[in-house]
């Protein structure tokens, strides 16, 4: 199957239609004023899949607000995005300001085949960020909530995340939980690493 393509040419991440008729409804109460991906709130915001040519738009830019990122080129980036497009998995959904054609917000949703719970999938929510000139306006919610419901639709049993301590009241408003005696989150790190290898 190719990859999803846009009326201009774009090529996204996955199939757009995915973000159409999420169940809201079950989040309503999160939200004030109530929005959605599909109704933001403003004629200028657009919720749609991470696409190619998002390099130029500030994709990887808005990610320094979040981390490290590191010296990454336009072929760097388009590398990675066809490996997550063959990988499969991979929902990383953006809010674009229609204005100025710039990425002001995104989230990623992964998804994980298991074997247990009856071969279900599994979500984790990763590289979640919105631009800093236009936090506190909902936008955070908007994204986060949109890739989980995204991930409700893909059927999946659960959707975890790791967050900083100060982020634990932002998480719990739209309805993640501390889970008692299961939440932690442990990591070991490697200062040094080889490049990555495509998995075959
Ligand atoms: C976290 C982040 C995405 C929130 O975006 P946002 O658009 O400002 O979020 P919202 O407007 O939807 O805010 C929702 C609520 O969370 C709170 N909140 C937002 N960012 C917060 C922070 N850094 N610390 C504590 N509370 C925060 C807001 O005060 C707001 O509370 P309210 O509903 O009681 O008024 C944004 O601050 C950000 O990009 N931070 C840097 C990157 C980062 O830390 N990402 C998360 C990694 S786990």
């Amino acid at each position: 199957m190719g990859a999803p393509r846009g009326p201009n040419g774009d090529t996204f991440l996955f199939n757009p239609e995915l973000l159409k008729n999420l169940d809201w409804n079950s989040v309503r109460s999160s939200l004030n004023p109530p929005i959605s991906n599909e109704e933001p709130g403003e004629p200028w915001l657009l919720v749609r899949p991470l696409s190619i040519m998002d390099y130029s738009k500030g994709y990887v830019q808005i990610l320094s607000q979040l981390t490290t990122v590191g010296n990454i080129s336009k072929a760097d980036f388009e590398r990675q995005f066809w490996r997550m497009q063959n990988a499969g998995g991979y929902y990383v959904t953006v809010i674009e300001d229609t204005r100025s054609n710039k990425i002001i917000g995104a989230a990623s949703l992964i998804t994980e085949f298991k074997i247990i719970h009856s071969c279900g999938l599994r979500a984790r929510l990763e590289d979640v960020v919105v631009n800093n000139t236009y936090r506190g306006k909902q936008l955070g919610k908007l994204i986060v909530l949109t890739v989980s419901l995204l991930s409700k639709k893909l059927g999946c049993y659960k959707m975890s995340l790791d967050c900083k301590d100060s982020l634990i009241p932002f998480y719990k408003s739209i309805g993640y939980k501390l889970e008692p005696g299961n939440a932690n989150s442990m990591v070991v790190r490697y200062e040094e690493t080889t490049k990555p290898q495509d998995p075959s």
